[in-house]
């Protein structure tokens, strides 16, 4: 599946730089060309010659080449054209010096100059020291790497070269083509398309301790995210809280409550071509929250509730013709509830699934009934989030692609 695609393959300074080697001959396996680029520091662990020699290609080392003024002007470009010419960049091993450089936007050398003249899919396979890992400039410039749509191969824990035990180590080069495969997925079904989904449960404050939520973990707008991502497709998942790794590739806005996640998706509705709007948003909140926190001693609170906005009909409003997928958690009645909500919301589909039992809500485990404007109906058994999110995904991209012949 890699046959033909160029890799522009970063090579950044530390100890792991020598596995390049092996990654260079599994990625050429996989019948793929490879551009080695090296970081000055990465030149002091593994030789330009080895790189050339299993890359077939004269290795790019520096911005500026110390040969002949055509030379020079040439290499003064050369960052484009590499760029230009190759479907996806791997750094690999990626040090936390470039990291942070590819976070800030610096460009002070051949890779990080490449990186700002490069559009397509981006994937780092980060090797450190365990401190350094951890450290939070080294999180933050992670954060914002992946926010940007970067895929990151996690290190893998084992011995390190500085002798401490711990993360840091250059993921297996397995891992790492296993991450450019998927980058590079051929079957992008929605590529070209912008999935806008919203996912986990709002918190309504009562006062600045205490809020009205739910039990939704927020897995399944988060496998859809991650399987839309697969697809190709550019993804903004709007996100209450939850504790959940963003999924590769995905933007994320974090919110808190009903009337952000509302902004938050008006805020980035025009982008969507496509609205999945798996939140279990609070339906109510209190009319107004205490400033302080409230007191046994006052006595019981009466606590005055209003509805907070409902995202998906005011969406539904300004569609357009957009694809707009909504939820609806059930306790009971699943399909009449779940035909009423189809309607009253105005949504193309509707995934309606049980919640309170062993599936739905804080489980890993999801079933239900798709239901859509023009009468299908599809009944999905009890199967993992993200094989579910993959069936979703199914229904939705044949109803796209539909709608757009
Ligand atoms: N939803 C929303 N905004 C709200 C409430 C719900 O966008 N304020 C969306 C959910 O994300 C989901 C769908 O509407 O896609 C149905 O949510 P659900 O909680 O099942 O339905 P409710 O609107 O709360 O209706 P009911 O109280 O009858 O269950």
């Amino acid at each position: 599946m890699l046959g033909g695609k160029s890799i522009l393959l970063g090579i950044s300074g530390g100890i792991a730089a020598y596995k390049s080697a092996e990654l260079v001959r599994a990625l050429r396996a996989e019948g793929c060309g490879v551009q080695a680029v090296m970081t000055r520091a990465a030149t002091r662990f593994i030789t330009p010659l080895t790189l050339a020699s299993l890359t077939g290609k004269k290795v790019i080392t520096d911005l500026f080449s110390d040969a002949s003024d055509e030379d020079t002007l040439h290499s003064a470009i050369a960052h484009i054209d590499a760029a230009q010419q190759s479907d996806l960049l791997l750094v690999a091993p990626a040090t936390a010096d470039i990291l942070a450089k590819f976070a800030l936007g610096l460009a002070d050398d051949f890779l990080s100059t490449a990186h700002l003249a490069f559009e397509g899919p981006l994937v780092l396979a980060p090797a450190m020291n365990t401190v350094m890992w951890d450290h939070p400039a080294t999180r933050y410039n992670l954060m914002a790497l992946r926010a940007r749509g970067a895929r990151i191969v996690e290190p893998s824990v084992g011995e390190l070269a500085c002798g401490t035990v711990g993360a840091g180590r250059l993921a297996d080069p397995e891992l790492i083509v296993e991450s450019v495969r998927e980058a590079l997925r051929c079957s992008a079904d929605l590529q070209g398309e912008c999935v806008l989904i919203t996912a986990g449960p709002t918190r309504e404050a009562l006062d600045p301790v205490r809020y009205i939520s739910n039990r939704s973990s927020g897995r399944m707008g988060f496998a859809l995210a991650d399987a839309a991502a697969r697809r190709g497709a550019r993804v903004i998942v709007v996100a209450g809280p939850v504790s959940l790794p963003t999924p590769n590739g995905c933007q994320r806005v974090d919110v808190e409550d009903a009337q952000q996640m509302h902004d938050a998706v008006m805020d980035r509705l025009p982008e969507a071509t496509i609205i999945v709007m798996a939140a279990a948003v609070a339906d109510y909140r209190p009319v107004s929250a205490a400033s302080r926190k409230l007191k046994k001693r006052d006595g019981l609170p009466l606590v005055e509730l209003e509805e907070t906005p409902d995202i998906l009909k005011a969406v539904a409003r300004r569609k357009g013709n957009r694809l707009l997928i909504g939820f609806a958690a059930e306790t009971d009645d699943l399909e009449s509830n779940a035909r009423r909500k189809l309607e009253s919301k105005g949504c193309d589909w509707v995934v309606a699934n049980p919640v309170g039992g062993a599936t739905g809500f804080e489980s890993d485990v999801n079933q239900g009934l798709l239901l859509s404007a023009t009468g299908e109906a599809v009944r999905v058994e009890p199967m993992k989030k993200a094989r579910m999110a993959a069936r979703i995904l199914d229904v939705t991209a044949r109803a796209r692609t539909r709608t757009a012949a």
